[in-house]
């Protein structure tokens, strides 16, 4: 099923980018098309110099029968829907690919298999059509999506999603990585304990996850391991003793274990952002990533960021997620800084740090 947004259903509109991207030449009437294909979601966007900027987002999701996500089979899903994805970005934006000046790609990090089809159907658009090709960084993608939504011009970032982690700011040309997670990802911990756990998907709704609504019905948390080492997470160990303790205690006690997972998930991101804002003093706070649809870890975030004296915001719903209009919107900040690459040399990368990617336009 491949869902469409424009802009009218985001919500909140975007900032002037003039003011967050000063450096670049703003003059040029420019259209991107971006696609996103790291993970579960292949999507297509459109981005423009022009207000409203975002014009479009299409996306379809892979969702596994059981189990976990399954990289063979995401990319088989993607290499289905991309024709008719690319067909609903460029029909809601009201653009033919004639129109389009460039073409970009989120190149990693992510799945290999999954992220190869965004780059074969990239590649062929780029060279057929003879636009230029532009390549993403998928992290840049969620952090810049959020500057643009909340206007926020150089906050200290809490990323959070099925497959990151991370606590980044920018400094001296590029994202510095405060902290991370030393293994699982915080939508990776809760999806896991879900599935494990036999909790009945679908696993979000309306941004709650099925953690969340689990815990609801708890009156107190249960004990589980808290473990943050320095500037960085680990929730590898938290799993591990959420899962033995449910599979032990009566459905009656049950959601103690996911209150107490939430908990102790949560706040040891949160303390690591806190602990961020204060070394780094950067003058706001940037939630985004797949994770940050969660209204409960919304909240917190605003009430560490409140307790501080910083204005904190958040992307739009359906831009939380995966999507292809932020790999588009980096994509034309990319192109007007003249960054492209030759489709023979697009290759995916799979661990490409965000804290080796330099951004000339910030
Ligand atoms: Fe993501």
């Amino acid at each position: 099923m491949v869902s469409v947004a424009t802009p009218s259903s985001y919500g909140s509109p975007p900032v002037d980018p003039r003011v967050l991207y000063p450096r670049l030449d703003w003059s040029r009437e420019l259209y991107v098309l971006g696609i996103e294909s790291t993970a579960h979601t292949f999507g297509v966007g459109v981005a423009s110099t022009r207000p409203p900027y975002i014009l479009s987002s299409a996306r379809s999701v892979y969702r596994p029968e059981k189990g976990g996500i399954h990289p063979r089979e995401a990319a088989a899903h993607h290499a289905r829907v991309a024709p008719e994805v690319l067909r609903a970005a460029l029909d809601a934006a009201g653009l033919r690919i004639g129109d389009i000046d460039a073409v970009a790609v989120a190149l990693g990090p992510g799945l290999g298999p999954a992220l190869r089809v965004g780059a074969t159907v990239a590649r062929g658009l780029a060279a057929y059509f003879r636009k230029p090709l532009v390549p993403v960084n998928h992290a840049l993608a969620h952090v810049e999506i959020g500057r643009l939504y909340t206007g926020l011009v150089d906050p200290l970032v809490l990323y959070v999603s099925g497959g990151n982690t991370m606590v980044t700011a920018f400094a001296k040309g590029r994202y510095r990585v405060f902290g991370e997670t030393l293994d699982v990802a915080l939508g990776n911990l809760l999806d896991t304990f879900a599935r494990e756990a036999g909790l009945a998907p679908p696993y979000v709704v309306e941004g709650l996850h099925v953690v969340d609504r689990c815990a609801l019905e708890a009156d107190e948390p249960a004990d589980l391991p808290y473990t943050v080492k320095g500037m960085d997470v680990s929730y590898s160990g938290l799993l591990t003793a959420a899962l033995r303790l449910w599979r032990r205690l009566g459905p009656r006690e049950r959601p103690r274990v996911c209150l107490g997972l939430r908990e102790v998930a949560y706040s040891e991101a949160v303390e690591v952002a806190e602990r961020g804002a204060a070394h780094t003093g950067k003058p706001g706070v940037l939630l985004t990533g797949g994770v940050a649809a969660s209204p409960v870890l919304r909240e917190r975030v605003a009430a560490m960021a409140e307790a501080r004296g910083l204005p904190w915001g958040v992307p739009p719903l359906h831009l939380c997620g995966d999507n292809g209009a932020m790999i588009a919107w980096v994509g034309l900040l990319n192109y007007m800084a003249g960054i492209t690459v030759e489709p023979g040399e697009a290759v995916v990368k799979q661990r490409w740090r965000l804290d080796s990617v330099d951004v000339p336009w910030r």
